[in-house]
């Protein structure tokens, strides 16, 4: 049976939900799973705008077959070749052996690494910039290299205003009938799961994100909707979006808000997290959390840097370092290029303490942009009753730091 929704005349997504994956890259936990957006348009000429991953072939080609309704497909125009698009093209290849495949010369490179058979005949290698004519329907091509692998480009079909924007606008989440921003309540259901994908997933690449962003402002005002091959199509309330990209793609705070993640052993650490939270709220700090680093996926804790401007580092010592957990955060930190932010440490230890000094260091030495609070907090084993200045000292650090900054 087709699933299948109509984006506007004459264009259909027609790809699929998976909530049987359980790890988006084998990495990333998707409790709420994840769509493979596919797209056909149907004009004088047929074309269909990427494939799906592997896992939901099956439910693309019934799509496929039902919108074709007995026609034969024309083109193929593949925007990215990462497997969780690509997987499923050879299938399609071999039903559709007149279509011809559009893409660029990296992309087809990819092709073969992967072991896709194109034949030459059926490859039309484009550049940027390019316009082709596919019968009634005019289409141009944008490269955004790294967003997310190196061979990614967007396609804007003139003739409909349709922007197939690959990764770029991606979210986690599967869809489950919805299909466009304005059919979801976006700030209550979506925007996590579409930061967390974004920043898990090109974090890395926010120069490469504002590039493509710059580079796509002469044509937005012909852009009449975004179809992006993971998540919702948006149709209308671009500036929201773009204003969103723009904050994760530039490192900078969506809020004012303290982040605090402990690494505790036996909950003297975490101890010490709650009372600092505490403290915080009562001093009326916004947007106060808590998070085991030991309990909480990584890639939750990316998303929530990236939203908010100040984090807290709460770590015991271990074998005369940083609690591993929270060392891999930091690591995961520098690899997605996370900067602009107000960090405060927590250390703890019964004896040798040496996390803070570590914690402080990586974040001077190996991050960029990075303010480390002078307050810190240090902890023999258990937070004492005589400590609770310290405490209030440093909770008005992080209030009066969060007062001075502008976002
Ligand atoms: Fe959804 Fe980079 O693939």
């Amino acid at each position: 049976m087709h699933v299948v929704r109509e984006v506007t005349d004459g264009l259909y997504w027609i790809g699929a939900n998976d909530h049987r994956l359980t790890l988006f890259e084998n990495i990333h936990p998707i409790p709420e799973g994840v769509s493979y957006n596919s797209y056909v348009s149907l004009g004088e000429k047929t074309i269909l705008f990427d494939t799906v991953d592997w896992d939901a072939c099956r439910q693309m080609l019934e799509n496929l077959e039902y919108v074709l309704d007995g026609r034969d497909l024309d083109y193929i125009i593949v925007n990215h070749w990462e497997p969780d698009h690509a997987a499923s093209l050879q299938e399609v290849l071999d039903r559709y052996p007149d279509a011809k495949v559009i893409g660029n010369l990296k992309g087809f490179q990819l092709a073969e690494q992967f072991g896709f058979h194109i034949d030459e005949s059926r490859k039309i290698t484009v550049n940027e910039g390019d316009v082709i004519e596919a019968g009634d329907h005019k289409l141009t091509f944008l490269f955004m290299p790294m967003v997310h692998w190196p061979e990614a480009m967007v396609t804007l079909d003139l003739s409909n205003g349709a922007l197939f924007s690959a990764d770029a606008f991606g979210s986690f989440k599967a869809l489950d009938g919805k299909l466009f921003n304005d059919e979801v309540n976006y700030d209550r259901d979506w925007i996590d799961e579409n930061r967390r994908y974004l920043t898990n997933i090109v974090g890395k690449y926010g120069p490469h994100i504002r590039s493509i962003l710059k580079k796509a402002e002469p044509v937005l005002d012909q852009v009449k909707f975004i179809c992006p091959l993971h998540g919702l199509v948006w149709r209308n309330d671009f500036g929201y979006l773009l204003d969103k990209y723009n904050h994760w793609a530039s490192y900078e705070p969506e809020e004012k808000g303290v982040m605090i993640c402990y690494a505790s052993m036996y909950g003297n650490t975490e101890q010490a997290a709650q009372a600092l939270a505490a403290k915080l709220c009562e001093l009326g700090v916004p947007n106060v959390s808590v998070h085991d680093v030991s309990n909480t996926h990584v890639s939750y804790l990316i998303s929530e840097v990236f939203q908010k401007s100040h984090v807290v580092l709460a770590s015991c010592t271990y074998n005369l370092g940083i609690f591993p957990v929270m060392l891999s955060f930091l690591e995961d930190m520098k690899a997605l290029n996370v900067q602009n932010r107000t960090f405060a440490v927590i250390e703890n230890g019964s004896w040798a303490i040496r996390s803070g000094d570590l914690i402080s260091d990586f974040l001077d030495n190996k991050m960029k942009t990075i303010t480390v609070l002078n307050d810190r907090l240090t902890i023999a084993s258990h937070l004492k009753e005589g400590q609770e200045e310290e405490l209030d000292s440093l909770a008005l650090t992080i209030k009066e730091s969060m007062r001075d900054q502008v976002l």
